[in-house]
C-alpha cells in the first residue's frame, strides 16, 4: 500500500516537473519580445540560450538585444536581413570570431555593445561604419592591437564619440588616428605600460577618461588631469591621482600635447566637419525654399491657365453652333480634372 503511494507520488512529481520545464522553455523564455523605445522598434532576445543570430525576426528591427546568449560566431549573413539596426547589443555571449562583412549591411548602426565576449581583436570593419558613435568592446581579450591597427586606414570613417576598451589586457590605448568627436574614453583595468600623455593629442575633444586600475605612473596621471582641465573638462570626470610629483622629473604644466601639430589637425578636421555640415544644412534649406517657390509658381501657372481656359470655353459655349476645334476639345477635357496644387503646397 505504502509502496504504491510512493510510486504515485513519484509519478505525480515528475509530471509536474515536466510540465514546469515545458512551460518555461517553450513559452516564457523562448520568445523574443517586441516593443518600442524612443519611437524605435525594439526586439529583445535576452537570455535565450541562442547559439546564432535568429533569422525569423521582423526585418524592420532598429534596436536588437541579443545579450546573455551563447553565440560563438558572427557570420557574414547574420545581419543581412536586418539592415535598419541602429543599436545592437551582443554583450555576454561567447563570440570568438567575426567573419568579414558581418556588419556591412548595418549602414545605420550607431551603437554596438560587444563587451564580455572572447574577442582577441576589434573587427576592423566597425571603424568604417559611417554612423557608428558608441563602441563597447570592454571585457574581451584584446591584448596587443598594434598589428591590426597598423594597417587600418586613418582617419577612420566612423564618427566615434564613446569608446570603451576597459578590462582588455591592453598595454596602450588603441591608436585609431584622429578622433575629433570622441569625448569619452574608458581604458580602465588595463595594464597600460606604454601610455603617454601625447597619445591624447588625437582626441582633441576628450572630456572624460577612465584610467582607474591601469598602472600608469603618477606623473602621467597628473599630466592627464592637467591636460583635461585646460581643455575645460568637468573635474568630476578627470582621474584622481595618488601621490605627489617631482617637478624636475615631471614638468607641469605640460602642454606639448595641446601644442602639437596632431592636436591642431584634429581641431581643424572637427571644424571642417562642422562647416561642411553647416553648408550641407544651408544647401538643404535653400533647396527646400526653391522647391516651395517652384511648386507655388506652378500652381499659379495652372490656376491662370485654368481661368483662361474657362473664359475660352465660355466664349466657345456662347458660339456653340460653331465647330469646336480639337484643340479646344482637349482643353475642355483637361478642365474636368482637379488641380493638384492644394496637396503640393500644404
Ligand atoms: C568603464 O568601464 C567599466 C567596465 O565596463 C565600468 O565598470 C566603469 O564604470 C566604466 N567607467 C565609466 C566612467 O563609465
Ligand atoms: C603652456 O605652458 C606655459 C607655461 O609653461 C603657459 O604659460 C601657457 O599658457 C601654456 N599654454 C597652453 C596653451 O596651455
Amino acid at each position: 500500500m505504502e509502496l504504491r503511494c510512493l510510486l504515485l507520488n513519484i509519478v505525480f512529481i515528475s509530471v509536474v516537473n515536466a510540465m514546469l520545464a515545458f512551460g518555461t522553455t517553450s513559452q516564457d523564455d523562448r520568445r523574443c519580445s517586441y516593443g518600442r523605445i524612443e519611437k524605435l522598434t525594439r526586439i529583445r532576445c535576452h537570455k535565450m540560450d541562442l547559439k546564432e543570430v535568429p533569422q525569423n525576426l521582423k526585418t524592420s528591427v532598429e534596436v536588437l538585444d541579443l545579450s546573455f546568449n551563447r553565440i560563438k560566431k558572427l557570420k557574414s549573413g547574420s545581419f543581412q536581413r536586418y539592415s535598419d539596426i541602429k543599436f545592437l547589443m551582443l554583450y555576454e555571449n561567447m563570440i570568438l570570431s567575426v567573419e568579414p562583412g558581418t556588419f556591412a549591411p548595418l549602414t545605420s548602426l550607431q551603437e554596438i555593445d560587444l563587451s564580455s565576449n572572447g574577442l582577441t581583436s576589434i573587427p576592423v570593419e566597425l571603424f568604417s561604419m559611417p554612423r557608428l558613435r558608441n563602441l563597447y568592446v570592454d571585457s574581451n581579450e584584446l591584448k596587443g592591437l598594434h598589428q591590426e591597427l597598423q594597417t587600418l586606414e586613418k582617419p577612420i570613417r566612423a564618427p566615434l564619440e564613446y569608446l570603451n576598451v576597459a578590462n582588455c589586457e591592453l598595454d596602450d590605448i588603441p591608436d585609431l588616428g584622429t578622433l575629433p568627436n570622441l569625448w569619452q574614453l574608458n581604458a580602465s583595468m588595463n595594464p597600460l605600460k606604454e601610455f603617454s600623455i601625447d597619445k591624447l593629442a588625437n582626441l582633441c575633444h576628450l572630456s572624460v577618461i577612465d584610467l582607474t586600475r591601469t598602472q600608469i605612473s603618477t606623473c602621467d596621471c597628473h599630466q592627464v588631469t592637467n591636460h583635461l582641465m585646460t581643455m575645460g573638462a568637468n573635474p568630476k570626470y578627470v582621474p584622481v591621482c595618488m601621490g605627489a610629483i617631482d617637478s624636475d622629473v615631471c614638468p607641469l604644466p605640460y602642454n606639448r600635447t595641446v601644442d602639437s601639430s596632431t592636436f591642431s589637425s584634429c581641431l581643424a578636421s572637427a571644424e571642417l566637419a562642422e562647416t561642411r555640415s553647416f553648408w550641407l544644412f544651408a544647401a538643404g534649406c535653400c533647396g527646400g525654399v526653391a522647391l516651395v517657390l517652384l511648386v507655388f509658381c506652378y500652381c499659379v501657372y495652372r490656376w491662370r491657365k485654368k481661368r483662361t481656359n474657362r473664359r475660352l470655353s465660355q466664349s466657345i459655349e456662347n458660339r456653340k453652333r460653331f465647330v469646336i476645334s480639337p484643340r479646344n476639345a482637349i482643353n475642355n477635357r483637361l478642365e474636368d480634372q482637379p488641380l493638384h496644387c492644394d496637396t503640393a503646397s500644404a
